[in-house]
């Protein structure tokens, strides 16, 4: 997903864009901060750096967080919580240098003005991050709060649903473009559409919910409030042809819903329908779909059985479609019988999955 992620901050003039572990490094005044966690489709969090150390010792890592003068980015009514994570560190337990962090902003504020935050690991206001290599740390205070996969439309989580910053990276992948025929026949609680069509109308990702930003000290909610305001981009009005369909009624009614939570459902025809029944709703277009797998969801054997069958539907009814394949099903383009054009390295949060793209030519099923 990072070239994803570069190719958007670049587009929302985010300066020295540079793909790191995990993320994407950027640089840039608070009006890039606050474009970034309202329209980035991809990202999880925006991060801001406010401290850099070295250390061999938690007591380094307290002495580096207690330098940071806390007071100045948040008041002590706000409430805290710190997450650390580690690679490579030489620190024996991340959950004690987690407190020690924790200790140390507590002491920064009682130093100044007698009384500390609170600690809140639910729901806090401020989210301090730290990221621990084997000699080097940083600080990071979070700008975006929940992280921004949480767009605010999710009414139903239907079974097993894409997180949204997947969802959309994968219609990105796809290369879909507004105008084109989208189906998505195993749409379950309906992500990748929600996600296809709020990005085909330039809705803003975020423009349903709040940023941890708006609760640090300085935010400057005037310009906050002007970036906000700006909530659909300028687009051409292409018309939008999004169909979705599942077997099972209540993923289509979490569909329902979420589209309609999300303002989009004008734009997409769903229907209950077996995807091994399935017709093409225009002569061409992009399939999509994250057919069922792991324990919870149709078990080996079935899924064994079942991806020929799928494979047939396609040469069957969808030529001249591109259709996309997301699974951690490693075995798919052998049991399904059909060469992928491309295939796409993905994470599904620890499961490493596959973006299959098939190229169906009319003519294809005669081999
Ligand atoms: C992993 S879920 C899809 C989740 C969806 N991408 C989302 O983000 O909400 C797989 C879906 O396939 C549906 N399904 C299973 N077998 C099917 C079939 N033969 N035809 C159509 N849908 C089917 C299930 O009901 C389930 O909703």
């Amino acid at each position: 997903m990072e070239p994803l992620l570069e190719k958007e901050l670049v587009s929302l003039e985010a300066r020295n864009v540079q793909s790191v572990a995990g993320g994407v490094a950027f640089s840039g005044g608070w009006e890039i901060c606050y474009r970034a966690n309202l329209w980035s489709r991809i990202a999880s969090r925006i991060l801001w750096r406010i401290g850099e150390f070295d250390y061999s010792s938690e007591n380094d890592v307290y002495v580096a967080a207690k330098a940071i003068d806390w007071p100045q980015y948040f008041s002590v009514e706000r409430s805290i919580r710190v997450n650390v994570t580690a690679q490579k560190s030489p620190l024996k337990s991340l959950e004690f240098v987690t407190l020690r962090i924790k200790d140390a902003v507590c002491d920064r504020f009682r130093d100044a003005l007698g009384r500390r935050p609170d600690v809140d690991r639910a729901a806090p206001d401020v989210r301090v991050h730290a990221f621990l290599e084997e000699k080097k740390g940083a600080l990071y205070l979070d700008t975006s709060g929940e992280p921004l996969f949480k767009r605010g439309w999710r009414a139903e989580q239907g079974e097993a649903p894409l997180r949204e910053n997947l969802a959309a990276g994968i219609v990105m992948l796809t290369g879909w473009q507004p105008g084109e025929a989208l189906l998505d026949p195993m749409c379950g609680a309906a992500t990748l559409l929600v996600e296809a069509a709020a990005m085909a109308r330039g809705r803003a990702p975020g423009a349903k919910r709040g940023f941890g930003f708006e609760k640090l000290k300085v935010a400057d909610s005037r310009l906050w409030e002007k970036i906000r305001e700006d909530k659909t981009r300028n687009i051409p009005e292409k018309p939008l042809e999004l169909s979705g369909s599942d077997t099972d009624p209540e993923a289509l009614k979490a569909a329902r819903r979420n589209l309609a939570e999300a303002g989009v459902e004008r734009w997409v025809k769903l229907e209950q329908i077996d995807v091994l029944q399935r017709a093409a709703p225009a002569a061409e277009g992009v399939m999509v779909m994250n057919p069922p797998y792991g324990e919870r969801m149709g078990s080996a054997d079935e899924l064994a059985a079942f991806y020929p069958k799928l494979g047939n539907v396609l040469k069957r009814n969808f030529a001249g479609w591109r259709c996309y394949i997301f699974t951690a099903d490693l075995r798919l383009p052998k049991l399904i019988r059909l060469q992928p054009s491309r295939r796409t390295p993905l994470w599904n949060g620890a499961l490493e999955c596959r973006l299959y793209e098939f190229k169906i030519v009319s003519g294809s099923n005669r081999s």
